[in-house]
């Protein structure tokens, strides 16, 4: 039995809600670490599609305990509506899920505050989900924010809420926009409240005493790793830490005890909001990635930009994440594609390189420099080995592990459950 931390080695979206319902199979326990709702994670059975913000992927198979560790960013009244929804579909979420104590909640006040930040940068907006993630992990750096654990309690939770419901209101008059209605945003929150209470924990102890009696644990990552607050294309990212380290702080687990890192990567690239993307495609080619890949935001509902695989940008990943194995989804999406291209190197300022810059300013001049290779242009959605994919579609895949240094695990070539195959273990 193993731990093993799954991450997105792009922008996000790289199809991990899939991956981890496909993993979960064989686990006993799986971990949200970081994010909030701002995540989408798509995941399709048989007929029935279900998208999942908060709530871990494996909530959707019995007998797996579905963790929402300290490092995530909470919002109660979202999180009830999402299980509730569960519920009336006949997922039985609530008695599958702990709620760490020490996560972070997300309320009213911070979503106001993120699209009035927006909305202030004009042309430099970040293009965020407007989920309130930013102003939360804000809040929780500056000692400000109020943890889930304080929910126990409806009065001391109320004295907190209200308390700084009053700062953000306060900073809203004086801006002169919108104010939040206190008392309207409390009665939401004191609704929810005896149905989150009961899902409290202190889900470190969990975690470890699973990893104690020899459990499967499998660490869910959200958005990706070109979004992480370090390491992504800053100030274009998202407010947490998205590579695999995260997983260790917000899940509570040592270093030690992970076994196993597993990226997600898409076969092509995409992006949703601001910020640099040497490989996008603003043609007929990027418009048939976005239709056929039906990028649109899982949470917004925002066309995703799309583009070609850059190998620059997934070799830097692979190392930040010690992803030894991959995840390759949405390879069908290529299938009708006359000729691929595979980003090598960047062009910047007369030099050409092969690691990604530090800077987003000079990502934002980078030029991509080009490998072409020839499609398959055929239907791949019914393929279920390696061997049966065509042959240049192995030619494709062996050159992305390649320049990128990793290795195959699991192919997927459709968004069902079915559509989805081991390759190495
Ligand atoms: P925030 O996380 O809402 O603050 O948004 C910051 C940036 O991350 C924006 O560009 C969002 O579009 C992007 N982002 C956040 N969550 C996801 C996700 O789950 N998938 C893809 N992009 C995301
Ligand atoms: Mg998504």
């Amino acid at each position: 039995m193993a731990s093993t931390v799954l991450v997105g080695l792009q922008w996000g979206d790289e199809g991990k809600g899939k991956i981890i319902d496909y993993m979960t199979e064989r686990s006993d326990v799986v971990v949200r670490f970081q994010g909030g709702n701002n995540a989408g994670h798509t995941v399709e059975i048989g007929a029935e599609k279900f998208v999942l913000h908060l709530v871990p992927s494996g909530i959707l198979r019995e007998g797996i305990l579905n963790v929402i560790g300290n490092g995530v960013v909470v919002n109660p009244v979202a999180l009830w509506e999402e299980i509730d929804a569960l519920q009336r579909r006949g997922v039985a979420a609530s008695s599958r899920l702990r709620l760490s104590g020490r996560s972070q909640l997300i309320f009213a006040y911070h979503c106001l505050m993120d699209g009035f930040r927006e909305g202030r940068l004009g042309d430099r907006k970040l293009g965020t989900t407007r989920r309130g993630i930013g102003p939360a992990y804000a809040d929780k750096v500056s000692r400000t924010g109020i943890r889930a654990s304080a929910m126990a309690d409806a009065g001391r939770m109320e004295a907190l809420f209200r308390a700084q419901a009053a700062e953000y209101n306060a900073i809203f008059r004086q801006a002169g926009c919108e104010v939040l209605d206190v008392d309207a945003e409390w009665a939401k929150v004191k609704a929810v409240l005896p149905h989150l209470v009961p899902l409290l924990d202190d889900t470190a102890l969990l975690v470890n005493r699973a990893a104690d009696a020899g459990k499967e644990i499998l660490f869910e990552g959200a958005q990706g790793t070109w979004l992480d607050i370090d390491y992504g294309t800053y100030p274009y990212v998202t407010s947490s830490n998205t590579t695999s380290g995260a997983a260790c702080t917000g899940g509570g687990l040592a270093p030690c005890r992970i076994d196993r890192v597993v990226g997600v990567l898409k076969a092509y690239s995409t992006r949703v909001g601001s910020g640099p993307f040497p490989t996008e495609l603003q043609d007929a080619t990027g418009d048939l990635l976005r239709t056929r890949g039906g990028e649109y935001g899982a949470t917004t509902g925002r066309p995703r930009r799309c583009g070609w695989f850059d190998a620059v940008a997934t070799r830097y990943a692979v190392m930040l994440n010690g992803a030894s194995r991959v995840a390759l989804t949405k390879l069908d999406v290529l299938d009708s594609l006359p000729v691929l291209r595979i980003c090598t190197a960047y062009q910047l300022d007369g030099k050409t390189i092969t690691d990604m810059p530090v800077d987003s300013a000079d990502l934002e001049r980078a030029v991509p420099v080009y490998e072409e290779m020839p499609g398959w242009q055929q239907d791949t959605t019914g393929v279920r080995s390696r061997r049966a994919l065509p042959k240049a579609a192995r030619a494709y895949v062996a050159r992305l592990l390649e320049l990128s240094g990793t290795k195959l695990q699991i192919v997927s070539v459709g968004p069902k459950r079915d559509q989805t195959f081991t390759v190495g273990r």
